[in-house]
């Protein structure tokens, strides 16, 4: 299988449908990139991974760096899907000559094929200043986790009618900008339909709508890896359950010593 490219993912859409929807997922490591793989047309090597990997309590503290090594890890482990590294908090808002430098770091030490950035049409002409100098972009509009300050909360946007005019024309500025892409996220659902509607590229939804032109989840939310998760994201798997049974099958082995048997132990040769 030869891997996808972001021109190709751009022309899914035409003329305003998208037939099958895109379908991308977090990815932070070779193994789980891996196994995803195949699945997926995207991985998202996200900032996300500030809470999930590191514990962090927001995106906010993520590093160029971070982001360069999970980034990489992800590159390694699959062969198919388009791989986005999302760019951190602080490497891209002050200037476009800003993110251009920090864009490029993400390419050359990932060989990433594209970069994620969030904000609407404040970034629109970085989103440009990136395309025509060689590096394709992705959108984030909605709720924006880096700006988190900024927006008190991570609850969902677009119910007054200024923001959710204003999501829409974020949405319009940054495809008019060359973005090859859209995330709409925690958006409420009309507002995200018609931001859908409003450009040419393809919208990935994530607590947004089954019309978006595909759908984006962070994987150890959908697999059930945590306690508590945002009402959009759906628990396909109870993966805490498994480690939980299975760790304590582990523990309770070691103190019985019924673990290691025979099967693992090596004996001299007779
Ligand atoms: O960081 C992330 O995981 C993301 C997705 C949830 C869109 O930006
Ligand atoms: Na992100």
């Amino acid at each position: 299988m030869k891997r996808l490219t972001v021109p190709a993912i751009r022309a899914r859409k035409v003329n305003g449908v998208t037939g099958e929807p895109l379908v991308m997922l977090t990815a932070y490591t070779a193994r789980q990139a891996q196994l995803l793989d195949a699945h997926c047309d995207l991985l998202l090597v996200g900032d996300s991974l500030g809470q999930v990997i590191y514990g962090l309590p927001s995106t906010v503290p993520v590093t160029l760096e971070m982001m360069a090594n999970h980034g990489a890890a992800v590159v390694r482990g699959s062969y198919h899907s388009v791989v986005v590294v999302d760019m951190p908090f602080g490497s891209y808002e002050a200037s476009p000559q800003q993110a251009f430098e920090s864009a490029a770091f993400l390419m050359k030490q990932t060989d990433a094929a594209a970069v994620k950035l969030e904000g609407g049409a404040a970034m629109a002409p970085t989103v440009a200043f990136l395309n025509s100098r060689g590096i394709p972009v992705m959108g984030h509009v909605g709720l924006t986790p880096q700006a988190v300050n900024v927006l008190g909360g991570y609850g969902a946007r677009g119910r007054s009618d200024a923001e959710a005019e204003k999501i829409v024309s974020d949405a319009k500025a940054l495809d008019d900008a060359g973005a090859f892409a859209i995330v709409i996220e925690g958006v409420v659902e009309p507002i995200a339909i018609a931001a859908t509607k409003a450009v040419a590229c393809p919208t990935i939804g994530i607590g947004a709508s089954a019309q978006c032109d595909g759908q984006v989840l962070v994987t150890e939310d959908m697999l059930g890896m945590f306690e508590r998760v945002p009402r959009f994201v759906k628990r396909y798997e109870d993966i805490a359950g498994v480690i939980d049974r299975t760790v304590a099958q582990y523990a309770a082995e070691v103190r019985d010593r019924s673990f290691p048997t025979a099967d693992q132990t090596y004996q001299p040769k007779a």
